[in-house]
C-alpha cells in the first residue's frame, strides 16, 4: 500500500475514532417543549439520586481546564461516563453508587446543613430500566426545572444543556434509552454570574439542584407536542389557538378538538410544519372567574395521539383605568409569594405546597397572587385555576441585569418563552411580568420592550407588566412620580414602594402625593415591612408586629387615595430565606416581611390586610 494511501487511511481512522469515542454532542440538544407533560404516560425518576459535590469541577474539566466533552481521548475521569474499575489495578477516583443521595425534586440547600450556602457544581446520577409501550414510540426526558445550568447525559452520551433555574425543558432519548441499566447523569451548577438571568444580586436564596419533577415520557411517532386555546382577544364566544404536531409526516394530518360537555367538535388540518390554527365560535361557553372557576375538559386528538387538559375560558383586558375580567371591572386583591415552603424548608415544588400557599392567600381574602420573581412550578397555576385565584407570573429579569449583552437577552427571552409555553393554557394566569425594579436607562428600555414584544407575539390574551421605577420629584421628594418610559409599553402600570420602611416612618405615608403620568390601571406590586413573628412593642418599635401593622394601616390609607389604583400585592405572604438579611436575633438569614412567619404563624398585619380586602370586595 503506497504511503499516500496509508497516510490518508490513518487520517480517516483517527477522524473516525475521534468521532466514535468522545461523547456525541447530540444534534438535537433540547427538543421542543412538550405541552402538559403530566398528561402523558410517564415513568417518574423522582426519588433518591446519588450525588457528588464537585466545587473544582474535576468531573467536567481535565487538569488543563479542557472540558471532557470536547476532549478527544476516552475520559473515564469524566463523571458522566459513570466508569467502574475494569480490574483491581485500575484507578477511578469517583463512584456514584457508593456516594450519598439527595431527593429529587428538592433543592440541595435544604436537604443537608453542609449544603445550605453551597454554590457550585453537584453531579446527580439516577439508574433506571425502561420498557417501551410500543415499538415505534418516541421517548423523552423531561425536567420541570433545574437551577441554574444543567448539562445532561444519558448512558455516557451528552444530550445537551439548559440554562435558567425556573422553567421546563426536555430531550429526546428514543435512540439512546435501553431496556436495562440506563443511567442519567446531570452536572448542575447554581453559581451566580453577572451575565446570567437573574444576575449576581437577588434578595432570595439561591436554591440549587433538580428542584422539580423528572419524568421519562413516551409518545407516538407523531404526537401532539403543543397547543394553545383561549377566548379570542376582544371576541365573544370565539375560541382561538393552535395545535402543533411533532414527528415525521406531520403535514395534512387531521386534528380533532372536542369539548364533550359542550357537545362541541372541530377538525382542523395541519400545514407542512405540522401546525394547525384554530378559530371557531363556541356559543354559550361558561366563563372562568374567581367567583366561578369553571374548567372544561378539552380533548385534542389525531389518529395516533390524544391529549386532554382542563382549561378555563375568560377574557382579561384593560379599558382606560380599569382592568376587565369577562367585561367587568375587577380589583386585584393580591399578595406576593416566593416559591418556598418555609415550614419544611427549601423550594416549594409539589401540589400540596401550592395548596398550602394559595389557601393562605385565600384566607387573606385574595383573588390574585404575584408569583415573584421567577416562574414558579406548574402546580401553582393549575391549583390557582381550580381555586379561582388570578396569577401574575414573572421573568427573573431582576435589578442589575447586563442590558447590553446579547447573550443575556437571549437567556432572558428563552426563559420568558418557556414560561409562557408551559402556562399559556392556564385561565388563572392574567399577567406576564417582564422584570422587577430595573434601573431606567435607554439600554434597559430596549431590552424590556423587546421582551414585551416577544411575549405579545406568543400570547396576546394576557396583560403585560413589570415592577417599574418611581422616584421623588426634584425639590419635593414627597411627590412620588411614575414616569418610567417602559410604562408606555405595558398594560398595567405597576411599581413597588416602601414608604414607611425604607423611606421614613409609617406616618410619612400621610404626606405623600402620587403623580402617575399614565392613564392606565395602576397596580402596586410591593409594599411591606419586616416583623419578627411574636416580637411585640409599640408601633414605632422596628421589627415588631405592631410596627408592621402600623405601616400597613398607613400604606393602605395612602394608596386608597390613588384614583387609578386597581390592585396590589403587598410584600409578602411568608417570611423567606435571603443571604442579604443578617441582623442577629431578628433576621438570621430571613427576610421578615411575611404576613406569616416561617413557622406558619400569622402576624397582626395579616388581619389588617384581610380587613382592607373585605372592604374592597364589597365595592367590586
Ligand atoms: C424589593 C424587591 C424584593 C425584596 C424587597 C425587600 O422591592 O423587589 O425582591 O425582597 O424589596 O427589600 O424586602
Amino acid at each position: 500500500m503506497n504511503k499516500c494511501i496509508t497516510t490518508r487511511l490513518c487520517g480517516f481512522i483517527i477522524i473516525l475514532s475521534v468521532f466514535l469515542c468522545y461523547p456525541v454532542i447530540r444534534s438535537q440538544g433540547q427538543t421542543p417543549l412538550i405541552q402538559n407533560i403530566n398528561n402523558r404516560a410517564v415513568l417518574s425518576l423522582n426519588g433518591k439520586w446519588n450525588y457528588i459535590i464537585d466545587p473544582y469541577e474535576m468531573g467536567y474539566y481535565d487538569y488543563r481546564a479542557i472540558p471532557f466533552d470536547e476532549n478527544p481521548k476516552p475520559q473515564d475521569r469524566a463523571f458522566y461516563t459513570n466508569a467502574k474499575p475494569k480490574d483491581k489495578s485500575e484507578r477511578i477516583e469517583y463512584d456514584f453508587d457508593k456516594s450519598p443521595t439527595l431527593l429529587v425534586p428538592r433543592d440541595w440547600n435544604s436537604q443537608d446543613e453542609k449544603l445550605l450556602y453551597y454554590e457550585g457544581t453537584i453531579w446527580y446520577k439516577k439508574s433506571f430500566n425502561y420498557h417501551k409501550d410500543a415499538a415505534g414510540n418516541r421517548v423523552f426526558l423531561h425536567f420541570g426545572a433545574v437551577n441554574y445550568r444543567a448539562d445532561v447525559y444519558l448512558n455516557g452520551k451528552k444530550l445537551g444543556y439548559h440554562k435558567g433555574g425556573f422553567t421546563p425543558f426536555n430531550f429526546e432519548i428514543t435512540d439512546l434509552v435501553a431496556e436495562k441499566d440506563n443511567f442519567v447523569i446531570l452536572r448542575v451548577c447554581n453559581t451566580r454570574k453577572a451575565e446570567e438571568v437573574p444576575t449576581l444580586n437577588t434578595d432570595w436564596w439561591n436554591y440549587g439542584g433538580i428542584t422539580r419533577d423528572v419524568n421519562v415520557a413516551e409518545t407516538p411517532a407523531v404526537f401532539i407536542c403543543d397547543y394553545f386555546l383561549q377566548l379570542k382577544k376582544g371576541s365573544g364566544d370565539v375560541l382561538k389557538g393552535y395545535v402543533k404536531l411533532n414527528g415525521q409526516g406531520i403535514s395534512g394530518k387531521e386534528v380533532r378538538l372536542t369539548i364533550p360537555e359542550m357537545k362541541f367538535e372541530k377538525t382542523v388540518i395541519t400545514d407542512d410544519a405540522g401546525f394547525a390554527a384554530i378559530e371557531v365560535a363556541v356559543p354559550g361557553l361558561h366563563r372562568w372567574s374567581p367567583e366561578d372557576p369553571y374548567l372544561y375538559d378539552v380533548k385534542i386528538s389525531t389518529s395516533m395521539d390524544a391529549v386532554t387538559d382542563r382549561i378555563g375560558f375568560r377574557m382579561v383586558e384593560t379599558s382606560g383605568m380599569d382592568i376587565l375580567l369577562n367585561g367587568k371591572p375587577v380589583f386585584l386583591r393580591g399578595i406576593s409569594i416566593h416559591e418556598e415552603n418555609a415550614i419544611r424548608g427549601g423550594r416549594a415544588y409539589s401540589r400540596e405546597d401550592a395548596i398550602m400557599l394559595l389557601t393562605w392567600a385565600r384566607e387573606l381574602g385574595c383573588n390574585f397572587v404575584r408569583l415573584a420573581h421567577y416562574p414558579h412550578n406548574e402546580n401553582l397555576a393549575r391549583v390557582a385555576d381550580e381555586m379561582g385565584i388570578m396569577v401574575w407570573e414573572e421573568n427573573p429579569v431582576y435589578w442589575t441585569i447586563q442590558w447590553t449583552n446579547q447573550e443575556t437577552f437571549n437567556t432572558a427571552a428563552t426563559q420568558l418563552k418557556e414560561m409562557i409555553s408551559r402556562d399559556k393554557n392556564r385561565a388563572s394566569v392574567i399577567v406576564w411580568s417582564m422584570a422587577n425594579e430595573t434601573p431606567v436607562t435607554p439600554e434597559r428600555l430596549t431590552f424590556l420592550k423587546n421582551l414585551a414584544d416577544t411575549a405579545r407575539s406568543i400570547d396576546n390574551v394576557r396583560l403585560i407588566s413589570a415592577a417599574l421605577e418611581q422616584h421623588g420629584t426634584p425639590g419635593n421628594e414627597l411627590v412620588r412620580t411614575i414616569e418610567d418610559p417602559f410604562a408606555q409599553y405595558v398594560d398595567l402600570v405597576s411599581f413597588n414602594e416602601y414608604i414607611g420602611w425604607y423611606d421614613g416612618l409609617p406616618d410619612k405615608c400621610r404626606k405623600i402625593e402620587w403623580n402617575i403620568l399614565f392613564k392606565k390601571p395602576v397596580f402596586i406590586s410591593e409594599f411591606g415591612a419586616d416583623a419578627l413573628g411574636g416580637m411585640h412593642g409599640d408601633s414605632l418599635t422596628r421589627w415588631s408586629e405592631e410596627y408592621q401593622q402600623y405601616m400597613y394601616r398607613e400604606t393602605l390609607g395612602m394608596i386608597g387615595k390613588i384614583p387609578q389604583l386597581r390592585g396590589c400585592s403587598p410584600w409578602i405572604l411568608v417570611d423567606f430565606r435571603s443571604p442579604r438579611r443578617v441582623l442577629p436575633g431578628i433576621q438570621d438569614g430571613w427576610n421578615r416581611k411575611g404576613l406569616i412567619s416561617e413557622t406558619g404563624n400569622k402576624k397582626k398585619a395579616f388581619y389588617t390586610l384581610k380587613e382592607f380586602y373585605e372592604t374592597i370586595s364589597k365595592k367590586y
